[in-house]
């Protein structure tokens, strides 16, 4: 973030801070429950949202070096992403062209060649067919058209982008806008994978993003947890396209009060969390990236679950630890690894119980406020990317 728009945002904190006030979207809407039952909308965001639509994977950071990889499968097939020992990034279907078995099982490691459990193809990290066992009994393959499938991808801002549709494309300045400047101010391919969690949650998956869209329930759903170290009721807010960044409040904001402002660091005083189409949240704090990416179960409307890594920046791992950077950085790290805590003990058991309130019928709409926008732009970015109207405004 540049150094302007970081004063820009503590200041706007500062103001809502000293003022009671917060950001305003100008009037509540309210969005049908069936936003988050009907199946034939969660086929339509399955189709539209996942099958083709350059996504997340993951950091640069999870590939660290030539021959690292992992697998995924949460959009819906099994896919394979590697760093090839030129260090490039590739993404394929994680296939074999023999007979279809899926090539590797593990979630991540270090291979340079990959070796299929039924008949022992081998391929390289470059999707490249290398053997076939005993072609003289089999007959000969014409290893130029049977390598991996491969996906479009990128590797761009310190992020793995992948469309699962091999037909699909990928065109990230249409796709974020002038996000793409923001996000490459962050450097964030320095940052090493350290640790992933998964949680499965019985609910829609928009709910599971709900729960990132405001930070008015600070003071009541996380006033044990989040609200000793975070403002509720204050954030700042900014709209990239269809994407996001909301910077949360922390309660250290106060101590920059007593800093020139060209000293100030945004991360001291706030937390940004930046929204990526359709279902990702990058939260950017001192101890390193967290990367939260929700998913649907296919094309059912009652059920998902979150990805949620962590990441470190390595030339700090190697810094002697003093106590005070512990105090103020490990402490840090540690606060991130809490916050998936309240993440799944808070956020989505509340999530989880408002999708059972949805399905009692006890009411047709839900409402969102007006310091609530982010739930005002995304749920319109979802109803105008599937041709629907925008929210219904019910008050100014
Ligand atoms: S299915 Fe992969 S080698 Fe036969
Ligand atoms: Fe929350």
């Amino acid at each position: 973030m540049e150094k302007q728009e970081q004063i820009r945002v503590i200041k706007g904190l500062m103001h809502y801070l000293d003022t009671d006030t917060n950001v305003d979207a100008g009037g509540q809407v309210r969005n049908p429950v069936s936003s988050y039952t009907s199946r034939e909308m969660a086929k339509r965001e399955w189709q539209h949202f996942f099958q083709d639509y350059c996504h997340v994977l993951g950091m640069s950071g999870d590939l660290p070096k030539s021959g690292s990889f992992f697998t995924s499968k949460d959009l819906g097939k099994p896919i394979l992403c590697t760093r090839d020992k030129d260090g490039h990034f590739h993404a394929f279907l994680n296939v074999c062209r023999h007979r279809g078995t899926v090539l590797e099982d593990s979630d991540r490691g270090e291979k340079h060649m990959f070796s299929c459990p039924f008949h022992a193809w081998g391929y390289a990290n470059n999707g490249d067919l290398l053997s076939v066992p005993k072609e003289d009994h089999f007959g000969q393959v014409d290893k130029s058209c049977n390598g991996l499938v491969k996906l479009p991808c990128i590797e761009k801002f310190g992020l793995l982008w992948v469309n699962p549709n091999p037909e699909g494309n990928i065109d990230l300045d249409d796709q974020l806008g002038e996000l793409a400047t923001e996000l490459a101010s962050w450097d964030l391919e320095k940052f090493r994978f350290n640790v992933a969690t998964r949680f499965d949650h019985p609910m829609n998956w928009k709910l599971a993003i709900d729960t990132f869209g405001e930070t008015y329930h600070f003071n009541a759903l996380h006033k044990n947890t989040l609200a000793q170290d975070f403002y509720g009721n204050a954030q700042m807010y900014d709209i990239y396209k269809r994407n996001h960044r909301m910077s949360l409040c922390l309660r250290n904001i106060d101590v920059l009060r007593e800093m020139p402002e060209n000293d100030w660091n945004v991360l001291l005083g706030a937390l940004p969390v930046y929204y990526i189409f359709p279902n990702i949240q990058l939260i950017l704090g001192l101890g390193g990236p967290t990367l939260v990416r929700v998913y649907p179960d296919g094309e059912n409307p009652h059920n998902s679950f979150s990805q949620i890594s962590f990441y470190v920046d390595p030339a700090f791992a190697e810094l002697e630890m003093t106590e005070e950077r512990r105090e103020r950085y490990g402490d840090m790290t540690q606060r991130m690894q809490g916050f998936a805590e309240v993440i799944q003990m808070e956020d989505y058991v509340a999530a989880a119980s408002s999708h059972q309130g949805i399905l009692s019928g006890a009411q047709e709409y839900l409402t969102f406020g007006r310091n609530e926008p982010a739930l005002h732009h995304y749920h319109n970015t979802y109803r105008d990317a599937l041709g629907l109207p925008p929210l219904e405004r019910i008050s100014n």
